[in-house]
């Protein structure tokens, strides 16, 4: 569904940090989109019903891909990949 149209074309990727774990996002796209990129479309768990939430409008409208990146809560689809980000999903990263 988010693979890339253009298999020329090579993604740089860059190192970032996603719920404690090291892993590769490619730079210069959304934390949102490179996020789906790997597979992963879960953003966070809803408090109030506690289900799993995807991002949605991946225009900074619904809120759906709110996540801790470098320690603030803001909209993954907003916000670009970067080295080094550190990204939190909250209890999604947490192993018991
Ligand atoms: S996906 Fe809707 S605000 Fe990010």
């Amino acid at each position: 569904m988010f693979k890339q149209q253009d298999e020329q074309i090579q993604q740089k990727m860059v190192s970032v940090t996603l719920d404690g774990e090291p892993r590769e996002l490619p730079a210069g796209v959304s934390v949102a989109a490179g996020l789906f990129s790997i597979g992963e479309i879960i953003s966070r768990i809803s408090p109030s019903s506690g289900k799993p939430c995807s991002p949605h409008c991946l225009m900074g409208v619904c809120f759906e891909c709110l996540m801790e990146i470098d320690g603030i809560q803001q909209q993954a689809c907003v916000v670009e990949v970067q080295e080094g980000l550190v990204i939190n999903r909250g209890s999604l990263g947490k192993k018991e």
